[in-house]
């Protein structure tokens, strides 16, 4: 793991070798999400590394003991429709307590600005930690713009997650909402002339439901 300025990037090698295989033309629609929602467990495995705990006492079929349990943390994840729904799966099979809200944005093909077609979120959004979820980082307009209207609700304690990121979008991110962390699978090189990540992976939403 890399941590730099506020970027956390994930070297270990279970990832990476996922990641390798996302890339790949040839890999289709069916491992193709079973891949991102293994990457999102294996980030989330890292991302709540530092979740508080408390002691608790039980029983054992041998004795009472006391033992640690994550503590009542309030919790959402937000993914950016539709790729971003990918990834849910994977984290909620470690935080199945999570409230999951959505936010449906679509990149303009002329301008790649984001528009927004769909906001949903769980009551009390304001006071939960709030985990952003978009598998694609690219000029860094649609993490900008739900991060946004999350803030708007209220919400200090964001964390945005993606697979692949461009360092244009890391560099947007940052300058618009530089209090919220990164958690990123890989940087790659950069954009091309239709604002698609280099080498990237193609359309991830095209990717995982097959609409192309
Ligand atoms: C993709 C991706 C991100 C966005 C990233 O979504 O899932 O949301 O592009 O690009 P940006 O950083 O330049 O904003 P897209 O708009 O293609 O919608 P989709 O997920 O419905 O395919
Ligand atoms: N959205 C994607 O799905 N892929 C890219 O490379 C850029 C934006």
């Amino acid at each position: 793991m890399q941590d730099m300025n506020n970027v956390t990037i994930f070297t270990h090698p279970l990832i990476q070798h996922k990641i390798s295989t996302l890339r790949c033309v040839e890999t289709g629609s069916k491992l193709f999400r079973e891949l991102v929602e293994e990457i999102a467990m294996l980030m989330s495995y890292e991302v709540f590394r530092d979740l508080p705990t408390e002691e608790l006492e039980i029983e054992t079929p041998i004795c009472k003991t006391v033992a640690p349990f994550i503590k009542g943390k309030k919790m959402a994840i937000v993914p950016i429709l539709r790729a971003g729904l990918g990834m849910v799966n994977g984290i909620q099979a470690l935080i199945p307590s999570a409230k999951v809200g959505h936010i449906g944005l679509y990149r303009d093909p002329e301008t790649h600005e984001p528009h927004e077609y769909y906001c949903k979120l769980p009551d009390s959004i304001d006071q939960r930690e709030v985990y952003v979820l978009d598998p694609m980082l690219a000029t860094g307009g649609s993490a900008e713009a739900a991060i946004s209207f999350i803030k708007e609700r209220g919400c200090t304690n964001i964390k945005f997650l993606c697979i692949i990121a461009a360092p244009t979008g890391i560099e947007r991110l940052h300058s618009a909402h530089p209090d919220v962390h990164i958690y990123c699978g890989h940087v790659d090189e950069g954009l091309n002339e239709h604002c698609y990540i280099v080498p990237g992976l193609g359309d991830a939403g095209d990717r995982i439901f097959g609409t192309k």
